[in-house]
């Protein structure tokens, strides 16, 4: 598959390595690298806490689907999507037209333990426990699997061992969607 042709996005749970991740795909890969949290508080000058706090979620999942419109007009870049971004059909299928959609999956515990300290995830706030990251992780997965043309699991693993089996798995991804 020729990457120059098409994004990769990055999905998944937060806390399940999609920025850091998509930073070490960029630097193997030498594509551009976006993270959509990052576009967002950016776009619209303001964080994430505040724009769930001050103008509610709904506006936020909007404001999701305008600049995932926009980010997918570019081709050959990596794409590090929020957490919710797989929930929302319209976006999947930009997502689909636009890129080849990689699902990143860790444990509960593993996410847990990546988390606990930010308090900059307004879905966690007054949530911070395995118990609620377990239940949400599994009413979501459904919508994560439909997403996904491939996954991965990060439990355990080196970052940089991930990016290179997303390398991997892209180009034979890519060879069975060309014959
Ligand atoms: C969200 C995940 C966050 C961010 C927002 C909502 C979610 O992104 O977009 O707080 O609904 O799962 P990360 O997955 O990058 O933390």
């Amino acid at each position: 598959m020729n990457l120059e042709e098409t994004n990769i996005l990055l999905i998944g749970f937060m806390g399940t390595g999609k920025t850091t991740v998509s930073k070490e795909l960029a630097k193997k890969t030498q594509m551009p690298e976006i993270d959509m949290d990052r576009y967002i508080v950016e776009y619209e000058n303001m964080s994430i806490a505040d724009i769930f706090s001050q103008k509610g979620e709904p506006y936020f999942r909007n404001l999701e689907t305008e600049c995932l419109k926009k980010i997918l007009k570019t081709k050959n870049q990596i794409i590090s999507c929020g957490g919710g971004v797989a929930m929302k059909e319209e976006n999947v299928t930009h997502m689909k037209e636009g890129g080849v959609t990689i699902l990143l999956s860790a444990t509960p515990e593993t996410v847990y333990e990546r988390v606990k300290d930010n308090s900059e995830r307004p879905i966690l706030n007054g949530n911070m426990n395995v118990e609620y990251i377990s239940g949400l992780m599994n009413a979501r997965k459904p919508k994560y699997e439909a997403a996904a043309d491939l996954v991965i699991d990060t439990d355990g693993k080196k970052v940089s061992d991930i990016a290179d089996e997303i390398i991997k798995k892209i180009q034979e991804f890519g060879k069975k969607v060309e014959k």
